[in-house]
C-alpha cells in the first residue's frame, strides 16, 4: 500500500503473522532510470521472505525490465498493479486503466514472465464499473500469460473505495482460474476475514483493516485455524509498536523523511481511542522521534474506548 508498506511496516506485520509482504506500488519507468526515490521504496531485509515488489505501467518492455531489477534486488515475486483507481496512474495507462485492455495486459504480464525467473502475479480489482463482468474472463488471460498467482480486490475501478467488496465476483474468479487466489478488500476483524474465506480462495490479504492493528494477521490466522484467539495488545504493547515502527522507519529514512512518513502512519495507532482527535493534530506535527515518544505516552496512558472501531474512510488514499 502506497505510504504504508515500507520495510519498517512489513517487518511489524510479519511478527504478528503476515506470511508474505509487499511493497508500495513502484513505477516501472521510474524503476527502469533508476530513480533514487523509487529504489528507496524497494528497500528489502533479509528477514523478509517471501516478499513481492509491486509495479504499476503499461509498457510490456518497460515492465520486463523493471521485472528484472526487482529479481536482482533480491525480490521473491513480482507483482503487477491492474487495480490502482488514481487518474496519475491510470492516465499513463496503468494500475486498473489495464482492465480495460486485456491485451496490452496480458502482454504486460507475458514480458514480465519471460524476464525474470522469480514468480509473477497480479493484482486487479473485480471489473471496471458495475455493468463490466469480464473479471474472470480477464483472470484467466492473466493465468494464460503466465501470472502464478491473483490478488482480487472486490471493488470495480468505478468504486474507488467507496461501497463495499464484491466478494461473488472473487469467488467467480477463485471458480474459473487453477492460479491461487487471494481475496481482498473489507477484511477488518474476524467475522469479515470469515466471510472472504468462505469464498473458497487461497489467502487473504488484508489493507486498511490491518494498519495501526498487526495482530489482526495472527488472529485471523488462529481463526481459520480453529487455535485460540490471541487477544488484542494492551495500549503500552501498542505505544511500543509505534515506537519500534517510528525507530525502524527513521533508519531507513532518516528522522526528517521518517517523521513525515510517521505523520500518516502514527495515527492508525489511536483510531478508536478516546482523544484521538487531539492526537491526531500532534501526529501531523510529529519533527521528531522525541515528539513520537510524547505521542506514544499519550496512548499508552489512554483508555481503549472501541478497539473494534475502525473508520476505513480514514485511510483512503487521496
Ligand atoms: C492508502 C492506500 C494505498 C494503497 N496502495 C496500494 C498499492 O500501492 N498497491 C495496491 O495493490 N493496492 C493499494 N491499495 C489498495 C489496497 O491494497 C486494497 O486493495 C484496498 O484497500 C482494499 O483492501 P482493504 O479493504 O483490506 O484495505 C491502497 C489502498 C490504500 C487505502
Amino acid at each position: 500500500m502506497a505510504g504504508n508498506t515500507n520495510l519498517a511496516y512489513r517487518r511489524l506485520c510479519r511478527r504478528f503473522g503476515a506470511e508474505l509482504t509487499t511493497t508500495e506500488m513502484v513505477s516501472s519507468m521510474a524503476l527502469h532510470h533508476n530513480d533514487e526515490k523509487t529504489l528507496t521504496y524497494l528497500e528489502r531485509g533479509d528477514d523478509e521472505e517471501p516478499v513481492a515488489a509491486q509495479l504499476f505501467g503499461s509498457d510490456p518492455e518497460i515492465l520486463a525490465k523493471a521485472a528484472r531489477k526487482v529479481q536482482e534486488r533480491g525480490f521473491h515475486i513480482v507483482d503487477l498493479n491492474i487495480g490502482c483507481p488514481v487518474p496519475k496512474i491510470t492516465g499513463g495507462g496503468g494500475g486498473s486503466a489495464l482492465l480495460r485492455d486485456p491485451e496490452l495486459a496480458e502482454r504486460c504480464v507475458a514480458a514480465m514472465h519471460a524476464a525474470t525467473d522469480i514468480p509473477v502475479t497480479v493484482k486487479m480489482r473485480a471489473g471496471w464499473d458495475e455493468q463490466d463482468r469480464s473479471a474472470p474472463e480477464f483472470a484467466k488471460r492473466m493465468e494464460q500469460a503466465g501470472a502464478v498467482g491473483l490478488t482480487v480486490h472486490g471493488r470495480t475501478r468505478e468504486q474507488k473505495y467507496t461501497g463495499y467488496a464484491d466478494l461473488k465476483v472473487i469467488q467467480a474468479i477463485n471458480e474459473a482460474i487453477s492460479i491461487p487466489v487471494v481475496g481482498n478488500g473489507d477484511v477488518v476483524d474476524l467475522d469479515s476475514a470469515k466471510r472472504m474465506a468462505q469464498t473458497g480462495v487461497a489467502g487473504i490479504a488484508i489493507g486498511r483493516g490491518a494498519l495501526g492493528r498487526p495482530w489482526l494477521f495472527d488472529q485471523t490466522r488462529a481463526m481459520l485455524a480453529g487455535d485460540v484467539i490471541p487477544e488484542d495488545p494492551t495500549m503500552q504493547v501498542r505505544a511500543q509498536l509505534l515506537l519500534e515502527l517510528g525507530a525502524g522507519v527513521c533508519g531507513i529514512y532518516g528522522e526528517h523523511r521518517g517523521m513525515r512518513i510517521m505523520r500518516r502512519l502514527a495515527t492508525d495507532f489511536f483510531r478508536g481511542i478516546s482523544g484521538a482527535p487531539t492526537m491526531r493534530k500532534a501526529s501531523h506535527a510529529l519533527e521528531s522521534m522525541a515528539d513520537l515518544e510524547r505521542l506514544a505516552t499519550r496512548i499508552s496512558d489512554s483508555a481503549n474506548t472501541d478497539p473494534s472501531q475502525l473508520n476505513l474512510d480514514d485511510s483512503r488514499p487521496s
